[in-house]
């Protein structure tokens, strides 16, 4: 199937992934049938859709005359069939459980046109066992959106030992035409290639916390007004290209970033599952960084949710991404 031929998607799972996919991709000129098992899980991801488009309308991405249009553009069914009967493309972000990814994959298939793609937003499962069962394995792939997908870009999409090509090379045109930045992980791994990376730096950080080495604030602070300034705008590799000057990349690695790794690596963090403690430590510590915020950067989750979404539109829009 063509990429360019997708207008219609189900987004099965109204959570806060599956509104805030919905969100995008009516925010993008496609219909959309959300689907969840009950009516008033339905209604409260209405509710998300309807505050993400507020968001959209504020920040002057949508105007208020095309809001009516965009809005009609999605249908709300406790139906699986119904929303997947007339859909070229099918965005699962339903539960992060094996046996619920595969009993939605099983109802999914029974009604789905047979060209219609299947793409698991599930967040480290791995596709080949989330399609194990299913009657059309070569249509299905993983979708990894990073929160809040209506947001932003990344998608991670992973193929599964059965997975065709031309599924996969489908959904990246689809993603990619869309606005997307989609990346393909050339294998499947577990957590895919951001998450890993995530809890690397996530391990660290603990460890420096139960180390005594610094407050949960101070690290979120050395990374947010630190690399993180840097991360929004390139990534690690090219980083080190400007970082080496001349020499590029490779000068930095010689010259800096191995030998100073051969000094501290051996001193960090090689544990392979978070100590028991820290969800407590870690807890106390986020109440004083939010207490410490100023009001404009928010102090409540609402807030900060609030903050981060304004501070993303202006990075995105930097970007060219709005
Ligand atoms: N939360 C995140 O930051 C994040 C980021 C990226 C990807 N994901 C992935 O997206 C998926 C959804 O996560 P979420 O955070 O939106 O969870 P959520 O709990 O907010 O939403 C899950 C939704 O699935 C619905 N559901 C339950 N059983 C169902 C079924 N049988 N069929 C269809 N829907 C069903 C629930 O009613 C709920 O509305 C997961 O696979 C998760 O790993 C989450």
């Amino acid at each position: 199937m063509d990429a360019e031929k997708i207008r219609k998607v189900a987004c099965i799972g109204s959570g806060l992934i599956g509104a805030s996919w919905a969100t995008y991709f009516i925010l993008k000129g496609l219909e959309v049938n959300l689907y969840d098992v009950k009516e008033e899980f339905l209604a409260s991801g209405n509710a998300r859709i309807d505050k993400n488009l507020d968001f959209f309308e504020e920040k002057g991405i949508i105007h208020s005359d095309e809001r009516k249009e965009i809005s009609s553009r999605l249908s709300l069914t406790p139906v699986i069939g119904d929303a997947v009967r007339d859909a070229q493309f099918i965005q699962e972000s339903g539960p992060e459980r094996y046996e619920i990814k595969r009993q939605i994959l099983s109802e999914v298939e029974k009604d789905a046109p047979a060209e219609a793609i299947f793409a698991s937003s599930t967040s480290g499962l791995l596709i080949t066992e989330i399609a194990k069962e299913a009657r059309h394995p070569e249509r299905c792939l993983g979708a990894h959106p990073y929160n809040p997908p209506h947001l932003i870009p990344l998608v991670e999409m992973t193929k599964g030992e059965k997975t065709s090509p031309e599924a996969l090379q489908c959904a990246y045109g689809f993603y990619k035409g869309i606005g997307k930045e989609p990346v393909i992980l050339q294998k499947e791994a577990l957590g895919f290639i951001s998450n890993r990376l995530q809890s690397v730096l996530y391990r660290e950080m603990v460890d420096l916390v139960l180390r005594g080495v610094c407050s949960v604030e101070d690290a979120d602070k050395a990374l947010l007004y630190g690399p993180g300034l840097r991360y929004g705008i390139m990534g690690p590799n090219l980083i080190f290209q400007l970082g080496g000057g001349n020499q590029g990349i490779r000068g930095m690695i010689n010259n800096l970033v191995a030998p100073s790794n051969a000094m501290w690596l051996p001193d960090m963090a090689k544990w392979e599952k978070i100590p028991d403690e820290w969800a407590d430590i870690a807890q106390a510590g986020v109440d004083e960084e939010m207490k410490n915020r100023s009001p404009e950067q928010g102090r409540t989750n609402e807030e900060i949710i609030r903050f981060r979404d304004e501070m993303l539109v202006q990075l995105l829009k930097l970007h060219g991404k709005f």
